[in-house]
């Protein structure tokens, strides 16, 4: 059964104290998950040593890079690789954030380097992927998202799904407040769905958690993770606060 997963992506927010602070305040918390939950948090690359030795004081909290590099090393000043995430104990990394994709000219191909780069580390990886505002507009969404996907993640033979979890992040709707409405999200998810079906059969995309992104809330978690398809969230603003996180967490069900 695939699990539920709610992760916090810090972005480039907190300094030194205040992630550690956050970090302390969820360990303390986070009571034990169902089998079937996970939580994690995504630290900017600074923090994660600190908050991966935080967070081993609980049994759940887990903890994922925000990016790596598709290299295994070399002359890439900034720039971060699997083995440094694995060699801190991070297994987990977002892949193909829109700010990413948007800001640092992250596309398709290059994603497509970075996935395997991560999956051959033993690195799972969280692709995000969504269309922007004037996509939905022109009802080219369900077209930029299955190409989003298919570019980047369909070479994968499907015994790899089970390193890769999708979160689905409509770009007009992160950090702006406007949510997409819960049947919007089913309808997405649902479509992601029968694209890795058509692919992969029913048990691979049976098996894929899909995360929700965008202006997740403590007062709309709920209604959004109980649409059928919808296994979690990928939460910005509202992680920053141990409140918010922790009433999302509660979300799942
Ligand atoms: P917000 O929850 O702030 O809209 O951000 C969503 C997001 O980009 C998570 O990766």
């Amino acid at each position: 059964m695939r699990k539920k997963i709610v992760a916090g992506n810090w972005k480039m927010n907190l300094d030194k104290n205040q992630a550690l602070a956050l970090t302390n305040d969820l360990v303390d918390t986070l009571g034990d998950l169902p089998e079937h939950q996970r939580v994690m948090v995504c630290p900017p690359s600074i923090h994660l040593s600190s908050v991966v030795e935080v967070a081993s004081g609980s049994k759940g909290l887990e903890v994922g890079g925000q990016n790596m590099h598709q290299a295994g090393s070399g002359a890439y000043t900034g720039e971060i690789s699997g083995a440094m995430l694995k060699s801190y104990g991070v297994n987990s990394v977002l892949l193909g954030h829109s700010e990413r994709r948007a800001y640092f000219h992250e596309d398709n191909s290059l994603l497509r380097e970075k996935v395997d780069a991560a999956l051959a580390m033993g690195i799972e990886v969280i692709y995000c992927f969504g269309e922007i505002l004037e996509e939905r507009e022109n009802e080219t969404h369900f077209d930029v998202v299955s190409s989003q996907l298919k570019e980047a993640l369909f070479h994968l033979e499907a015994s790899q799904w089970n390193g890769v979890v999708l979160a689905y992040e409509p770009v007009w709707a992160i950090g702006t407040g406007r949510t997409a409405s819960p049947e919007q999200a089913q309808e997405m998810h649902a479509h992601i769905r029968s694209v890795l079906t058509d692919t992969y059969g029913t048990e691979c995309a049976d098996g894929v958690s899909i995360l929700y992104g965008g202006s997740v809330k403590p007062d709309n978690a709920k209604e959004i993770f109980s649409q059928p398809d919808v296994d979690g969230g990928l939460i910005g603003g509202a992680s920053l606060k141990t409140e918010d996180f922790m009433a999302i967490v509660a979300a799942m069900s």
